[in-house]
């Protein structure tokens, strides 16, 4: 018998027994005061209800999401090829920057995940991934908002993600390195909620005697954090009106691209992406099509091998319109996803969760032992009734910091961003050492303070610029190679 003092913590442990997880409770009679209450907190924040639905994902006919239905491909904006689709760029680019110039747009970055691929102890955005000075990911995307922010001459607000897992170290972290010139006004921390996963039983874990395992509600949690955290009446204070929504991982996202704001205002659209066209049908990136005519990403584990491997007449992957995660969103489309409730749906994964043992000791499985549940944000892309595709250059815009070895990893990353930097200099007569796979021999940075893209770097660079195998350029034109 579970004995608590008041009718609140009462109404709780009724109930967890009403609900079948009394389990909870099993290491009850040895923990302190101060253990029970906040076993208590954590089951009163627990949505009963919602429990009810993923137990019902997790088990028999809705266990696995399958792509029955027939999909079509989505329509993309081309890289531009023609002098009509140059011009068209162009005309978007003009908007794009009116809108920036304007304070119309702020960027917004999720960065709530856990990085376990990575094997990285800590929040992803602070893993070192300058190829020369070995500066964060978070401070390679700060730059990008100063530098975007002083050539605009406008205050450009960033929203970051946190979750339970990350945010108080991602905060410090910010306040250690003084917001990177932003301005603390300017930065905005929201943390996502946490859901609890289920074992095969459908059954809350317990990893501590006073802890149930939670992991943090996906990015598409982004959409009601967003409004529950104030950051939408803060962008409608600052008259926001669209948002640049960006992953962590990313060292060549282009924030705040002017052509892709462009062309989202110019088709009025609620929320629009970008794509690459995926290497291989094996590629890991979830795919843009259209099922029953409703916009979606496919995940690439939801993706059938014959739409996998699906080709056009001409060869190309017919399915083959990679999700870079890069996203504009209005925050009256954020309003009308969220009203009450987030519509989005639960993605279901069967992970291994560490849990306590009969005698209460930890143990990390060997193989998945139970159901982690997320929301993913571009499942809102079927609510549009407006959206743009624009397909950009993979060098020059994607390269993710993903796993710890080979594809996607921070080695990877480096040499994409050395290669990005080094079409730089070549582009201003620099003379730039390959090797026989094209890849710079040294490494080359480039701080968007000194330059945001070739344009400017051309204008920029000093006179007496070489490269000896080893080049940064920051905002202080200082050269230390
Ligand atoms: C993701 C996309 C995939 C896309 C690829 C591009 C999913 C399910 N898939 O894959 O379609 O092609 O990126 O790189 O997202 N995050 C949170 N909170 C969470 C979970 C994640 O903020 O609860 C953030 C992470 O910090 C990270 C981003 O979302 O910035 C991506 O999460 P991750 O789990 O790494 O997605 P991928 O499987 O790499």
């Amino acid at each position: 018998m579970i004995k608590v003092e008041n009718a609140k913590d009462r109404s709780v442990v009724e109930n967890v027994i009403q609900k079948k997880q009394e389990h909870v409770f099993r290491w009850w009679d040895r923990l302190s005061e101060s253990s029970r209450n906040k076993l208590l907190d954590q089951l009163n924040s627990i949505d009963f209800a919602l429990l009810k639905e993923l137990q019902k994902r997790c088990t028999g006919a809705e266990k696995k999401e399958e792509i029955r239905r027939i999909l079509e491909s989505a329509e993309i904006i081309p890289i531009p090829q023609t002098a009509d689709q140059r011009k068209a760029a162009e005309a978007a680019e003009r908007v794009g920057d009116e809108w920036i110039r304007n304070g119309k747009v702020a960027a917004f970055l999720v960065a709530g995940g856990q990085g376990t691929r990575l094997g990285f102890d800590g929040p992803k955005g602070l893993f070192p991934i300058g190829p020369v000075t070995g500066k964060t990911l978070f401070q390679m995307h700060a730059e990008k908002i100063l530098a975007a922010s002083q050539q605009y001459g406008v205050t450009i607000p960033w929203y970051i993600m946190t979750s339970e897992t990350n945010d108080a170290e991602t905060k410090r972290f910010f306040r250690q390195n003084r917001f990177f010139g932003l301005g603390e006004q300017n930065v905005f921390f929201l943390q996502q909620r946490m859901v609890p996963a289920l074992d095969e039983n459908g059954k809350l874990i317990l990893d501590r005697k006073d802890h149930i395992f939670c992991n943090p509600n996906g990015h598409g949690g982004s959409l009601l954090t967003l409004l529950e955290s104030g950051a939408i009446d803060d962008m409608h204070r600052r008259g926001v009106e669209v948002i640049f929504y960006f992953q962590v991982d990313n060292v060549l996202v282009k924030i705040l691209d002017p052509v892709f704001i462009g062309y989202h205002v110019q088709a009025g659209a609620e929320m629009s992406s970008k794509t690459v066209q995926k290497r291989n049908p094996e590629e890991k990136l979830g795919v843009f099509g259209r099922i029953g005519g409703k916009l979606k990403v496919i995940e690439y584990s939801d993706l059938s091998e014959k739409d996998m491997k699906a080709r056009n007449p001409d060869g190309s992957l017919k399915y083959g319109a990679g999700n870079l995660a890069i996203h504009l969103i209005n925050p009256s489309f954020v309003e009308s996803e969220v009203q009450g409730v987030l519509k989005l749906p639960y993605h279901v994964a069967h992970k291994k969760i560490p849990y306590l043992d009969e005698t209460g000791n930890l143990v990390s499985p060997e193989k998945p032992n139970g159901y982690k549940f997320e929301m993913f944000v571009f499942d809102a892309l079927s609510d549009t009734t407006r959206s743009v595709i624009m397909e950009v250059v993979r060098t020059e815009e994607f390269s993710p910091v993903k796993n710890k070895r080979g594809v996607d990893s921070p080695e990877t990353a480096r040499r994409d961003l050395t290669r990005f930097f080094g079409r730089w200099l070549e582009s201003a007569g620099l003379s730039v050492p390959r090797s026989e796979r094209e890849d710079v021999v040294g490494r080359i940075e480039i701080s968007p303070l000194f330059a945001r893209n070739q344009e400017e770097f051309l204008k920029k660079r000093p006179p007496d610029s070489r490269f000896t195998g080893s080049l940064y350029l920051g905002p202080e034109e200082k050269l230390d190679a």
